[in-house]
Parts: C-alpha cells; structure tokens; sequence
C-alpha cells in the first residue's frame, strides 16, 4: 500500500489539464492506498488573491474534487490552512533550502521572467512549501502532471537532506506517479505551452464552462495555414489539438484526423468541431454534478471538518519524530 498525495491551488476553476494531470490518476488510486488530496491554499497567496474570492475557489475546486470522484470515505480531502502543521515544517524545512538551488528552480524563473515586479520569497519557497504537503504525511506516490516533476524532485532532496542531518529515516522518497505511463501535459488553446491559469481564460478549458463558452473557445484556438506536403511535421499549435483529441476521443477519431492531415485534406473547422463535440461530452456530466455539489454547503463543510481532523492527526504524528529530532520541544 502507498501513500498517495497530491494537491491543487485554488487560483481559479479547474481546467482540464488540472482534470487530466492530477484528479483522474489520483481516483483510480484511492481504491487500494492511503490518499491524501488537498486544496493548496497557502501556495494561492503568492498572487495576493482578495479574501472572498479566495474563499469562493476553494469552494468551487472542493467541489470539482468531489465531482470528479475523490470519496471523502476513502480518502482524506481536505484544506492545507486547516493543518497548520504544515506551516511549521516549511519553517524548518527553509533552514536548511539554499538560495542557489530555489533560484534554480525552472517555475521560479519563470515568474521572474513574468512578474519581475512581484517576485516574493513565497514564490522562492514554493519548492519547500510543496516538499512539506507532501513530508508531513510521508507519501510516497504523487500523482502530478508534468510540470511537477522539478517540484518533486526537490520535495526528494529536501526529505533526504533532513534524513542525513538528522542521522534518521523520517522521511520516504516521493516520486511523481502515472501508473508507468509518461506524466501528462495537456496544451493550452493559444498555439505555446501547457494549458495553464496564468496563461489566461482563453488558453484553459474549464471543468465548470459551459457548452457555448467551450465551443467558442475551441473554435477560436490558434491554427496555421493547413499543411503544404504529405506527411509532415505538424506544427506546435496543430499538435496541441491533436493532443487535446486524443484525450476526449476514440482511437478512431484520432486516427481519422491523422489520415486527413497526412494526405493535406484536413480542415481545421472540422477537427475543431470534433474536439468541441468530444469535450463537451466528457465534461457535461462532471459540469452538472459539480452544480449539485457547490449548492450543498452543509455537506461541502462536514468534508472539510472530517477531512482536517484526519490531515492534522497524521500531521502531528510526523511532526512529533522531527521536533524530537531538531530538538524543538519544551525544556520543562
Ligand atoms: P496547480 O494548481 O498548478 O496544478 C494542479 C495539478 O494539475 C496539474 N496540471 C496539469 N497537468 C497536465 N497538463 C496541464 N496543462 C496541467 N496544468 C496543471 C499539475 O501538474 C498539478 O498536478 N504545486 C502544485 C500544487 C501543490 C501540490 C503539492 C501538488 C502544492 N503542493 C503537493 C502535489 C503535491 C500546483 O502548482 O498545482
């Protein structure tokens, strides 16, 4: 049995990415491990969100969470602030981070590439705020997309670094977890990189969009001039599209596609058209369960007690081995 955890800011809805990369592997594990999912909170702050709005989101994603099929019966589903444990490890965790290898950190150069002008230490620590989710209860499988995958590795060289200085074994090595199969990447709508938040509402297809805000989207997504030569390369924006496909539909249809790009009859109002019809499909169900769920508050609060009254006591389990260790605890 593992320990499975993983997590996700409440920055915005869910997209599909977020759906793909994280929740659906996270659900396939919950039948047979010990899983911890949770709502990244304290991570959300590094972009200064207002106090309601805050509050709002972590609403809307508990219950994408609880649509997309995490069972607060066999797993812990809970909200990061609500363990405040996990505060006091990042403390201790930072004394012993190093300025070169957060700076180093491909996440945290890009914001400073980004937003050089809101380049705080919360944003420096992401790394180590992230290594103690994942410590404090000492989990072993990650389920992340691909972008993750640094995160992960630092969460390992924290852990272990804490295990030599410490002469102990507190902490076991986390990796990033897709039942053997390549982390997954799902591309945004605007022709470059993943499908992201901060890239903006057009680039992201939301679990909670509705139909016509889908299609409008999908159908505006950037494309080229159509292929000139059999058989070519497809161009990033082109191949974002096709792996948009291959996520919502059947081998055949991508197949389909393939065979209409490689002989250049292919015409992107069509393939759109499809990923639309195949999308909206697959979320439709998900979108309308999300409803039901975010209109039941009393419900949304008796998870959330029940799942940070289980957070915090495998919390304080871990914490205990590592104050006794670092040598925090009361002298009388
Ligand atoms: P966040 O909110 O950026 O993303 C949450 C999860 O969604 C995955 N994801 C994607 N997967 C595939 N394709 C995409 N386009 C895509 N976009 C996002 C992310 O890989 C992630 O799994 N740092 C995390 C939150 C976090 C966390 C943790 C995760 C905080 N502590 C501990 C695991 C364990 C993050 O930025 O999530």
């Amino acid at each position: 049995m593992e320990i499975v955890l993983s997590g996700i800011r409440p920055t915005g809805p869910l997209h599909l990415g977020n759906y793909l990369g994280a929740v659906t592997n996270f659900v396939k594990m919950q039948e047979n491990n010990r899983c911890y999912f949770f709502i990244a909170d304290f991570h959300s702050l590094t972009t200064h969100p207002l106090a309601e709005h805050l509050q709002e989101n972590i609403k809307q994603v508990l219950s994408e969470y609880l649509a997309a099929g995490i069972d607060p019966e066999k797993s812990t589903l809970y909200i990061q602030s609500d363990v405040p444990e996990v505060a006091e490890l990042y403390l201790y965790l930072n004394m012993n981070a190093y300025l070169g290898e957060l700076e180093r950190c491909t996440s945290f150069k890009d914001k400073a590439r980004k937003q050089p002008d809101n380049l705080n230490a919360g944003l420096l620590t992401y790394p180590t705020l992230m290594a103690s989710d994942i410590l404090i209860h000492r989990a072993t499988k990650v389920p992340v997309g691909k972008d993750q995958e640094q995160h992960l590795e630092m969460a390992r060289t924290f852990g272990n670094r804490f295990n030599r200085m410490y002469n102990c074994e507190v902490f076991p090595s986390p990796t990033a977890y897709n039942f053997g199969e390549a982390l997954v990447k799902i591309p945004g709508l605007d022709g470059s990189g993943k499908m992201g938040k901060s890239e903006g509402g057009d680039n992201c297809l939301y679990l909670s969009d509705t139909s016509s805000v889908l299609k409008k989207k999908i159908m505006k997504a950037l494309t080229d001039a159509g292929p000139q030569t059999t058989n070519q390369e497809k161009p990033d924006c082109i191949k974002n599209l096709f792996t948009i496909l291959e996520a919502v539909s059947t081998k055949d249809t991508v197949e389909y596609f393939n065979e209409k790009w490689n002989d250049c009859s292919i015409r992107y109002g069509d393939l759109k058209k499809q990923i639309f019809n195949d999308v909206d499909a697959f979320l439709t169900p998900l979108r309308e369960r999300i409803t039901d769920i975010r209109a039941d508050e009393n419900y949304l609060s008796a998870v959330v007690k029940r799942g940070a009254e289980q957070a915090r006591e495998s919390a304080d389990t871990t914490m205990s081995e590592v104050r006794k260790y670092i040598g925090i605890k009361r002298l009388f």
